[in-house]
């Protein structure tokens, strides 16, 4: 088999369209969606991903502000910008992106940020909500790789689902929203024993480990959906994911490309996130 690629970024363009209507819709009642992002450090990939997220913001006609932080930032000053955000009437969406250096604590951060301006979804109220079904601001590429599947027309009900991943951002979200969504979900991670036995089950697999080329055909089912959140570099430098392209593309029956298949939609589902915000701020 050779699987059908989901190709992200005409999805991307495609939900993008729709949101650069509702963002004109918007001012033309006299709220321009905001969005703030803080920037701690000088990590390269970082500084380029919060660039991607800015040009993004302007493309659409949304305001946008950058925050950069030295390194040495004390956490306290941190946490005193987020405070000064959250009262910020022109801000609806406040991202701090992660990873932060060492001593900052990543769960004060998000649990600082008000729940009505969490556009990552990573407040516990707005997990919580999330775990319930609820309305809240879903984690961005979790969102994105369900928006991914629905373009695609796959559908999740009673399929077997496996996540290979654990991190609050990406892997127990999605393994989440596919519940929700009455998949039968597997989490794998690093302490999993003979993940190959998991993954070889999956009709769908969602792979974020982090690590270049991770995912080989031996770990997947033929005609399985194959979802790749990962974004390595490999020994050249160049972009990839964490799933072998070429030889799984030979064996799944869909699958997503790195770059131009979450990471596009992950930015999407951002700028629609705030635009939501704004929207419910008008309430
Ligand atoms: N770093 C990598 N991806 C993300 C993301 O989706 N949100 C934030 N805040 N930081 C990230």
């Amino acid at each position: 088999m050779t699987a059908k690629i989901i190709n992200g970024k005409e999805i991307a363009t495609k939900k993008r369209i729709e949101i650069d209507e509702k963002v004109k819709q918007l001012k033309a009642k006299n709220v321009t969606p905001g969005l703030a992002v803080i920037l701690v450090g000088n990590n390269h990939d970082s500084r380029t991903f919060v660039n991607i997220k800015l040009k993004a913001c302007e493309e659409l006609g949304m305001y946008s502000i950058l925050i950069e932080m030295p390194e040495e930032i004390r956490e306290e000053e941190l946490l005193a910008k987020i405070e000064e955000l959250n009262g910020d009437p022109k801000i609806h969406g406040i991202l701090v992106q992660l990873p932060l250096p060492k001593h900052i604590d990543e769960k004060k951060v998000s649990e600082t940020i008000i729940p009505a301006k969490d556009v990552d979804g990573l407040h516990p109220i707005n997990i919580g909500r999330l775990m319930k079904g609820r309305n809240t601001f879903l984690p961005c590429a979790p969102y994105g790789i369900i928006v991914l599947l629905e373009e695609s027309e796959i559908s999740v009900s009673g399929k077997k689902a496996v996540v290979v991943g654990r991190s609050n951002i990406v892997g127990k979200p999605i393994g989440q929203l596919l519940l929700n969504q009455n998949a039968t979900v597997t989490y794998c991670h690093s302490k999993t024993r003979d993940l190959k036995l998991h993954t070889t089950q999956a009709d769908i697999l969602i792979v974020d480990a982090r690590i270049a080329n991770f995912i080989k055909a031996e770990h997947i089912k033929e005609g399985a959906v194959v979802i790749d959140v990962g974004m390595n570099r490999n020994e050249a430098g160049k972009l990839c994911g964490d799933v072998a392209f070429d030889e799984v593309s030979e064996k799944a029956g869909y699958i997503t490309p790195v770059p131009k298949g979450v990471g596009p939609m992950t930015i999407t589902m951002l700028m629609y996130n705030t635009l939501k915000s704004a929207k419910e701020s008008l309430r």
